[in-house]
């Protein structure tokens, strides 16, 4: 325990920024700026998501809203990009997204003030959650509203970058595929086309670098996304990261794991997985459970660290699962899948609302419609799944780390495992939907001979038999979420205390509740690990 301790102890000292090592624990939730929630609160002023204008979503109204993310167990946020962005109107409305930045030195007024970006960083440490603001280090953007890009722009404008030779000169993407030429060439379209920083040049770098540290220590951020990271020169990736400190995770929108360990192996230690995202669609929403086992092998055997990666099923690029399937069953094995994978978990607004929006911009529709009903089903089921995945973390040192893997792949029944002997999670995902009857599912499982394991998401107990096998009902294809029951103390679910009144109830308590004693050890390690970082984190804020 002592050797465990001062590693806690010369984690929480040497950085302050989290690191990826460190971002592996957590579990995110994307909040969508402009649409999470006004700072009045008010719902009914329009917002028509199609249009694509500003909804007057501000980070007072996260601040005011953190108990609905907290709630479901998530303990970081993404925020939109914060800059200044281009003032305007085109057919397909404004830089409501925060996607179409101008000035990098100035923040985006439509979100708030910088004491109001700060006070969302200081309630959020105050819950020990995290910071993760999302990043536009590609590009900057112009309304040319239709004429020719390569003539209209006027680079005084931007800030700093106000001179055509801190950019590349104007080319069409003609292929998304061709990586140096959607490097070197502009996104964005011939409304508002995305001048294209020269991110080789050490000019640009040095700016960006030294922006970002400057962005990181004001307002105490813990992480970042780096948009549109596919387009940006591969090399600065490393550089950027380097400047930073702290964990990134780079848009890289590309189905070939090939590609993405690349990334991942050259350039930067996160990208979100998008192999695993289309495979994870076929599965669920086109029934074909073979090509995720196929992807999650494929995938492990690529990359360097899997568990690096960001798990997501939505964001405001994709669309919503609802409106490729709206079946609800569906909607539970994809939640669970996401969260339960290796990998940061990160989730975006709105899904566990089970909004629907085939793609941009009716995947943006904002949350206040919803109520922030905490009583949805999905939202339930998210915070289970949070307080499962804690629960494996504390007592299983091995968790995050552990590449999960399927056990068992049936016509439709996916069952994947994720943890050490003796305290692994198992999920039984199922594709059969809503409609799907009764049965059991009967798995050749890795528990001895009459081990109790609980399903946590129904609270049943299941026995293994004296084969090793264990019988799960399985109806209306509901996932099951198996973990063992005398490793339950201390999670929260299925009527047991939560970690919190169990490690009171240790300290002032010698009489052991505890099934297990390496639990309480454990127990009061990461009691320590919090409280160490806690004030670490009370010293930069
Ligand atoms: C939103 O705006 C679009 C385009 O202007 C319009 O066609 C649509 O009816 C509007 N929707 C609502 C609900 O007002
Ligand atoms: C762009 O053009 C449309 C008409 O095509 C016009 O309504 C709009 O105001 C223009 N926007 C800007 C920023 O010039
Ligand atoms: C370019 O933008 C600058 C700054 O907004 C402005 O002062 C200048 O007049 C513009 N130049 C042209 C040719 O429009
Ligand atoms: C399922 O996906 C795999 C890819 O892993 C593919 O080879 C196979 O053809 C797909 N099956 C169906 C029925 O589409
Ligand atoms: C499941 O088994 C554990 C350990 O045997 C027990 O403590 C718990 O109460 C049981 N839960 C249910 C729902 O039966
Ligand atoms: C644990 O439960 C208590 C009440 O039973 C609650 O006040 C507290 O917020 C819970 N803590 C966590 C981390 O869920
Ligand atoms: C310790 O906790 C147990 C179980 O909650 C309780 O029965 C016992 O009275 C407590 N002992 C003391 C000294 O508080």
């Amino acid at each position: 325990m002592w050797l465990q301790l001062i590693s806690v102890l010369s984690l929480a000292t040497s950085s302050l920024a989290a690191s990826t090592e460190e971002w592996k624990g957590r579990s995110v939730y994307q909040v969508f700026t402009d649409r999470f929630a006004r700072t009045d609160g008010s719902t009914t002023a329009p917002c028509n998501t199609t249009e694509g204008l500003y909804c007057g979503g501000t980070w007072r109204g996260i601040i005011n809203h953190l108990d609905y993310i907290e709630g479901m167990g998530f303990d970081a946020i993404m925020i939109s990009p914060i800059v200044q962005n281009i003032e305007g109107r085109v057919s397909y409305g404004e830089a409501y997204h925060g996607y179409w930045p101008q000035d990098i030195y100035t923040l985006n007024d439509h979100f708030g003030s910088h004491q109001d970006l700060l006070d969302l960083g200081n309630a959020l440490h105050e819950r020990g959650m995290w910071l993760m603001i999302d990043t536009v280090i590609n590009n900057m953007a112009y309304i040319t509203n239709g004429s020719n890009p390569a003539t209209s722009i006027n680079y005084s404008i931007f800030t700093p970058f106000n001179n055509e030779d801190y950019f590349h000169p104007y080319c069409e993407i003609t292929n998304y595929e061709n990586y140096p030429l959607a490097q070197r060439c502009w996104t964005g379209d011939d409304i508002v086309p995305l001048p294209d920083l020269k991110t080789e040049s050490s000019d640009v770098q040095s700016i960006l670098e030294k922006w970002i540290q400057g962005i990181i220590s004001t307002y105490s951020v813990d992480g970042l996304r780096i948009d549109a990271a596919k387009h940006v020169t591969p090399s600065f990736l490393p550089n950027f990261y380097k400047a930073a400190g702290l964990f990134m995770t780079g848009e890289v929108m590309e189905a070939s794991a090939e590609i993405i360990c690349n990334y991942q192996s050259n350039w930067i230690p996160s990208v979100p997985n998008y192999p695993v995202y289309y495979a994870m669609l076929s599965a669920f929403t086109e029934g074909n459970i073979t090509a995720l086992a196929d992807e999650l092998a494929l995938m492990s055997s690529l990359c360097p660290d899997t568990t690096a990666l960001a798990s997501f099923s939505e964001n405001h690029d994709v669309g919503r699962i609802a409106s490729m399937n709206p079946d609800m069953s569906l909607a539970k094995n994809i939640l669970a899948f996401t969260i339960l994978a290796d990998g940061v978990p990160m989730i975006y607004q709105g899904q566990e609302q089970h909004f629907t929006g085939s793609g941009t911009p009716d995947n943006r529709k904002a949350l206040w419609l919803s109520n922030y009903d905490t009583n949805a089903e999905l939202y339930q089921l998210a915070s289970i799944l949070n307080k499962i995945r804690k629960q494996a973390m504390r007592i299983d040192p091995g968790y995050l780390d552990f590449k999960a893997y399927p056990i068992y792949s049936g016509s439709s029944e996916l069952v994947i495992r994720k943890g050490s002997e003796r305290r692994q999670i198992i999920s039984v995902l199922s594709s059969n939907g809503e409609n799907g009857g009764a049965y059991d599912l009967t798995l050749p499982i890795s528990y001895e001979p009459g081990s109790v394991v609980t399903e946590v998401i129904n609270c049943v107990n299941y026995t293994v038999d004296d084969k090793g096998q264990l019988q799960v009902p399985m109806n209306k294809g509901l996932p099951r979420i198996l973990f063992p029951a005398d490793q339950m103390g201390g999670s929260g679910l299925c009527n047991i205390g939560n970690w919190t009144n169990y490690g009171k109830a240790k300290k002032g308590n010698g009489s052991s509740a505890a099934p297990d004693t390496r639990i309480s050890l454990s127990a009061l390690c990461f009691g320590l690990f919090i409280s160490v970082f806690g004030s670490a984190f009370a010293l930069i804020a």
